[in-house]
């Protein structure tokens, strides 16, 4: 084993036995740019637990970390609050390490890890929403977190230290080996946070407005939140609960995401008159050309926009392949409350450009504004002139969207 990874220590009696990623820039598609890191904790009590594992490849780093603070053959209990390999991957070598007295996930989570693990011959506890394990002076209770991001999810509260271990709920992708917030530049913190929740728990928006109503209702003490992936904060807290109070809502803002794919520039020239038009009506532009931009940026400028307006350019008929990667994945993103329109430029068959619009509104849920632009070829004046009072008709939309959304939240208050 490699002594040089320790342990790093949250309180006297938690620690952080995690495995940080250096390398990874590519996460199920999404972009790592900051790499990533799989959190782990280890609760020394009379029962000594671990919290989650890590990815399978850093077995020596994680092990090493969780020996230099005891014999890992001496862990307890170990729980397993979401079965997804990231943090699932060395249960097994645990369960053969150490023969825990106790392994601990909920009902979907054991049905999930003998979906993995098909060998895993050992006799998972399952602990219900509310339940509460005793490791000695320290009390940790469940919560159940269907949904978020997995039907097995869940999270974990010790009272006593008023540290939540959230699985990968409040998380973000970023390698540090500094483990607290506090010590990352705050711009860091927010966009990696903004990022991952645009990419990974956006489409269980409703899940996560129910979870946050549970957390607020509960009434915990919070010292700490411990996530799966990056720092644990300990500074931010009311801050990342405000934003996963406000991010699941999605409620309009006066920002537009213009999306394009140019082959000979046509798409382009319709892009930059859509963005003038925007701009006009004071409308914070943010053009992401197809070539440049990756979808999990893409999809986190969504995040907090009213708007997305999508260019492409035709191929073989067929909508440009670059074009088809972002709407998928903004298909299964399901962003809610965007209005926008479809835009491009064709050679001798438009209907790509038809199902362009289609996939907008019947798939992703967009609220249409005005029509389908298409240039043959080369736009000229007029297409142009289209495009830039396309571009002025959805910022005063979006105008009009906000302000009934200032309204409604103004009823709600007085009410
Ligand atoms: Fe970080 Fe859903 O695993």
């Amino acid at each position: 084993m490699n002594d040089y990874f320790k342990a790093l220590k949250i309180t006297d009696n938690i620690y952080w036995v995690g495995a940080i990623d250096w390398q990874i820039r590519n996460f199920h598609g999404y972009n790592t740019s900051r790499g990533t890191t799989y959190n782990a904790y280890l609760v020394i009590d009379d029962k000594i637990t671990l919290i989650d594992t890590v990815k399978k490849p850093f077995k020596d780093e994680f092990l090493s970390r969780i020996d230099s603070i005891i014999d890992p053959a001496d862990i307890d209990y170990v729980i397993s609050n979401h079965s997804e390999m990231d943090h699932s991957g060395l249960l097994p070598e645990i369960i053969d390490i150490a023969k825990p007295e106790k392994v601990i996930a909920s009902n979907m989570g054991i049905k999930a890890l003998h979906s993995h693990f098909h060998n895993l011959n050992y006799n998972i506890h399952a602990v219900k929403d509310g339940e509460v394990l005793n490791t000695g002076k320290y009390n940790i209770n469940f919560f159940e977190t269907r949904m978020l991001h997995w039907p097995d999810s869940m999270i974990s509260y010790l009272a006593e230290e008023q540290i939540l271990f959230s699985n990968d709920i409040f998380g973000m992708h970023l390698a540090s080996l500094n483990i607290f917030d506090d010590e990352i530049e705050d711009y860091i913190l927010f966009n990696e946070s903004a990022k991952y929740f645009a990419n990974i728990i956006l489409p269980y928006s409703t899940f996560v407005s129910k979870a946050m109503h549970k957390l607020r209702s509960s009434n915990l003490e919070l010292k700490y939140i411990a996530t799966d992936h990056g720092p644990i904060w300990r500074k931010h807290i009311s801050k990342i609960l405000d934003l996963y109070e406000k991010w699941p809502l999605q409620e309009p803002t006066l920002k537009a995401v213009l999306i394009y794919h140019t082959m000979w520039g046509s798409t382009e020239k319709m892009s930059d008159a859509i963005a003038e038009g925007l701009a006009s009506e004071n409308i914070d532009v943010n053009v992401m050309p197809l070539n440049v931009s990756h979808r999990s940026d893409i999809a986190t400028e969504v995040l907090d926009a009213g708007a997305i307006i999508f260019g492409t350019s035709v191929l073989n008929g067929n909508i440009f392949p670059a074009s088809s990667d972002v709407l998928n994945y903004l298909n299964g993103l399901k962003p809610k409350n965007i209005i926008g329109f479809g835009f491009g430029s064709y050679g001798w068959s438009k209907s790509a450009l038809d199902n362009l619009t289609t996939t907008l509104a019947n798939d992703i849920g967009i609220e249409l504004v005005g029509e389908t632009i298409m240039s043959n070829y080369v736009p000229d004046k007029e297409i142009l002139t289209k495009c830039y009072d396309q571009g002025v008709l959805v910022g005063k939309k979006l105008k009009e969207k906000c302000n009934e959304t200032l309204e409604m939240r103004s009823m709600r208050i007085h009410s």
